[in-house]
């Protein structure tokens, strides 16, 4: 149910989940001054406990008071907000409550561009929010995804179609290194230039420094086969259990194509990844080929991430 932005700032501040539009994707939306609220955000979606949550900020003077320190680092991350780009910072205890952070002594932090939301933002102040799904369904991107998932008698403030349409790059910031912790539309080679390092490389068989990455995100009904070559790809669609191949427009294929546009072009195939994903849902599809032959640099490293997740 659509709601306005007076009616969304009415209701959050009494405690209430709105869903709320990002330029990424929609999230759900609740104050930090509602620990109860926040522990039902996790039930309504199905979200495992340990999977902290990302508070979104609509200044940079709400940032203080989350976290205990910035580190001098972050002056050179600063100009990706507001953006897609998410931190990881040592979290002020007793301002971020532990249900947003599932425990632990950090804090996720972004900074949304987005209009509405912000005015939302400077309203309620921080709001911590998951993506709008239903845990393991792919992330909504335009009010319908929304009221598939959450249901049609569920608050949203309607944005319109997300922007980028694919999740909000998460990076673990220390004073001297950083980590990539979840690939997004903030692409790794970005932030190696701004930050004159690369990335700190997470060592095999150690736990997840995000919890979230020890999750099968995004996934769809369908099971998914990745093929790395044209040949891959002709060699496997012979074999009768498969049903489609998601693609994009030149992919040449004898079974029933959905397309995530022009090869290459990232920003629009993530952009519809996650429409697609529901496409195939929709169409029942159970056994579906993906055509990997792609590049693998900036934002190509993005989908393929996102790919090998859903793959599972
Ligand atoms: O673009 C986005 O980031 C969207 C929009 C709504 O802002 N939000 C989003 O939230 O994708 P969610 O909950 O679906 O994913 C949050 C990710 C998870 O992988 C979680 O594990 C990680 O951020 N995360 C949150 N807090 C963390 C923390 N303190 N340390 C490490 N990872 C954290
Ligand atoms: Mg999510």
């Amino acid at each position: 149910m659509k709601i306005t932005l007076k009616k969304a700032t009415e209701q959050i501040c009494r405690g209430g989940i709105v869903a709320i539009p990002t330029e990424t994707v929609y999230g759900l939306g609740v104050s930090l001054k509602f620990p109860r609220s926040v522990k039902t955000v996790f039930k309504l979606k199905g979200r495992p406990q340990d999977n902290p949550l990302i508070v979104h900020i609509g200044t940079l003077s709400q940032l203080k008071d989350l976290v205990k320190k910035v580190p001098s680092s972050f002056s050179r991350v600063k100009k990706f907000w507001p953006g897609p780009l998410t931190v990881v910072f040592d979290a002020n205890l007793k301002t971020v409550p532990s249900a947003v952070r599932s425990g632990l002594k950090t804090v996720a932090v972004r900074m949304p561009d987005h209009m509405l939301l912000r005015k939302l933002l400077k309203k309620t102040g921080p709001l911590a929010a998951p993506s709008a799904n239903i845990s393991g369904k792919p992330s909504p991107t335009c009010v319908k995804h929304v009221e598939d998932d959450i249901g049609v008698h569920f608050p949203i403030l309607d944005g319109g179609a997300c922007r980028h349409g694919v999740e909000s790059t998460v990076i673990l910031l220390k004073e001297k290194s950083w980590e990539l912790l979840r690939a997004g539309f903030v692409c790794r080679e970005d932030l190696e230039q701004a930050l004159g390092l690369p990335a700190t490389k997470q060592n095999q068989g150690t736990k997840p420094r995000s919890p979230g990455q020890k999750y099968r995100h995004y996934a769809p009904k369908a099971k998914l086969v990745l093929c790395f070559s044209k040949k891959e790809l002709r060699h496997k669609s012979v074999q009768k259990k498969y049903q489609a191949v998601l693609g994009f427009d030149d992919t040449d294929n004898r079974l029933p194509l959905v397309s995530l546009g022009k090869r290459n072009r990232f920003q629009s195939n993530l952009k519809r990844l996650y429409s697609c994903l529901r496409r195939l849902d929709d169409r029942g599809y159970r056994f579906v080929l993906v055509d990997c032959d792609h590049q693998v640099s900036g934002l190509g490293f993005t989908l393929r991430e996102r790919m090998e997740k859903i793959r599972g």
